[in-house]
C-alpha cells in the first residue's frame, strides 16, 4: 500500500458501496503535512510535462492543487461553482451534472487568469463520475489552453470516470485506486495488476 492508501484505511469511512468519507484530511479538516506529500507525488508524476499552471474546483480540490503548486512553483487556479460578487466580466464557463444531487451546475473561471497556449494540470480530491474533471477540462479548451493530464487524490476506479477521461485522450495519475470498498474493507488496484 502507498502512503495515501494507508492512511484511507486508517482513517476513511466508508459510508457505503460507492461513498467515501474522508473527513480527517480531505473533505473538512485538512491534514497539511500528509497534504505536502500529496502535492510532491503531483510534482514527481508531472516532472517532465512542462506544467505552466494548475486548475482545481472549489472547495476540496485546492488543498491538493495548493501544495501540487508549491513543489511545482506554479500559481493554482480554483473553478466556482457560484457566482462571485467581484468576478463577472470575462467569464468561461462549463456547465456540469452532479449525478448525487442529479443537478446541472455551471462552474467558470475568469479568461484573464486562463490563458491560450497554456499548460494546464487539472487536479482534484476524488474522481468519481468524472463530469466535474471534463468540465474542468472544457474551460481549459475554451480558453484555448492545454490540458496537460488529471491528477486526482483518489479514484473510485469501479465508476466512469477515468475512462471517459482516458476515451478523450487525458493522461490520468490518481494517488489513489479503489477497485471495490463496502463497510468490511477497501481494496485497491495495485499498478502490477494494470
Ligand atoms: P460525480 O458526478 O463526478 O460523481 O460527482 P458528484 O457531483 O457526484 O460529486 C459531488 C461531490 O462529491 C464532489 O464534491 C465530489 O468530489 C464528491 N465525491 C464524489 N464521490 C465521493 C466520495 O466517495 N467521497 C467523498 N468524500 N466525496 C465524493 P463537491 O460537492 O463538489 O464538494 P467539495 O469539493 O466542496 O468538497
Ligand atoms: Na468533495
Ligand atoms: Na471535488
Amino acid at each position: 500500500m502507498n502512503f495515501l492508501e494507508k492512511k484511507i484505511c486508517e482513517e476513511g469511512i466508508v459510508l457505503s458501496s460507492t461513498v467515501l468519507k474522508v473527513d480527517s484530511f480531505l473533505n473538512h479538516q485538512i491534514d497539511p503535512r500528509f497534504m505536502k506529500e500529496i502535492g510532491s507525488e503531483f510534482a514527481d508524476r508531472f516532472k517532465s510535462s512542462n506544467i505552466d499552471k494548475i486548475l482545481t474546483i472549489e472547495s476540496s480540490g485546492i488543498a491538493p492543487a495548493v501544495f501540487a503548486g508549491l513543489d511545482m512553483d506554479v500559481p493554482v487556479l480554483f473553478a466556482r461553482k457560484r457566482k462571485s460578487l467581484t468576478l463577472n466580466e470575462g467569464l468561461i464557463t462549463a456547465s456540469v451534472y452532479s449525478y448525487t444531487k442529479q443537478e446541472q451546475n455551471e462552474i467558470s473561471v475568469s479568461t484573464k487568469w486562463l490563458n491560450p497556449g497554456e499548460r494546464i494540470l487539472i487536479i482534484d480530491d476524488f474522481l468519481a463520475h468524472g463530469e466535474a474533471a471534463l468540465g474542468l477540462a472544457q474551460l481549459v479548451q475554451k480558453a484555448e489552453a492545454h490540458v496537460c493530464g488529471f491528477g486526482i487524490v483518489i479514484e473510485k476506479s469501479f465508476q466512469a470516470g477515468r475512462q471517459k477521461l482516458e476515451n478523450q485522450g487525458y493522461r490520468v495519475e490518481s494517488i489513489a485506486r479503489i477497485r471495490e470498498m463496502s463497510p468490511k474493507g477497501i481494496s485497491f488496484w495495485k499498478e502490477e495488476s494494470e
